[in-house]
């Protein structure tokens, strides 16, 4: 299974980089927005200091904006993956960067039809947003449950990138469901390596490691 970082945090990519943990980058404009340098920059930087995919939104509505957006978001990086939101004309792009040999990633996914239109137009990657609707009351992990056996049924070679994951349980399932791909922020990712017992058995070991030093 993949983790990619959901991000535009320089820092954050950074320090989880040094973990080792880092498969890829997601962002999209708003966590663009919360930085504080151009995003221009920002892209850029990401994209040099990655070695996996890193997806960069495009923002307009007609295919032809968003092909065109595109082609300038490629000149970031060999890596970029351009991101797509799944609305009609967004289905016309990535068919069209699809057949230009461009990576796409198809987001705002919320039901198991959008997650096959997507992927017939030839999209990289599929992401459902599973917080988001476990946010108004339906199953997220459902979603991704239902696009995996859609796209295991009809050998679709489009990869389910979990998105909008909130707490570590999202990527429990998410890898128990088989799952390419989790993206995951900061926060969310270094929650996974806590469990109060581990403390607690350090704090004892260490303790008792004590004991036999004081009796040298
Ligand atoms: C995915 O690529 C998106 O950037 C992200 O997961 C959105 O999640 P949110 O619901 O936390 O905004």
């Amino acid at each position: 299974m993949e983790f990619f970082i959901d991000t535009a945090n320089l820092d954050e990519i950074r320090e989880a980089k040094a973990y080792g943990l880092i498969d890829g980058v997601t962002t999209n404009p708003t966590l663009m927005a919360r930085e504080k340098d151009d995003w221009r920059s920002i892209a850029k930087a990401v994209c040099a200091e990655v070695d996996g995919p890193v997806s960069l939104e495009v923002v307009g509505l007609t295919a032809e904006e968003m092909v065109a957006e595109a082609k300038a978001l490629v000149a970031f990086g060999s890596n970029v993956v351009v991101k797509i939101p799944m609305i009609p004309e967004g289905l016309k792009a990535v068919r069209s960067l699809s057949d230009e040999g461009i990576h796409t990633n198809v987001t705002l996914v919320f039901s198991p039809l959008q997650a096959l239109l997507a992927a017939k137009a030839g999209a990289t990657y599929v992401s459902p947003f599973v917080g988001r609707l476990d946010g108004i009351a339906q199953d997220g992990m459902q979603l991704v449950h239902d696009i995996l056996t859609i796209f295991n049924n009809y050998g679709f070679a489009t990869k389910v990138l979990v998105a909008s994951v909130r707490h570590p349980r999202h990527v429990v399932d998410a890898a128990t469901m088989g799952a390419h791909v989790v993206t995951v922020p900061f926060n969310v990712l270094m929650s996974f390596a806590k469990h109060p017992l581990t403390d607690a058995g350090l704090e004892t070991f260490l303790a008792d490691w004590k004991k036999v030093t004081g009796k040298e």
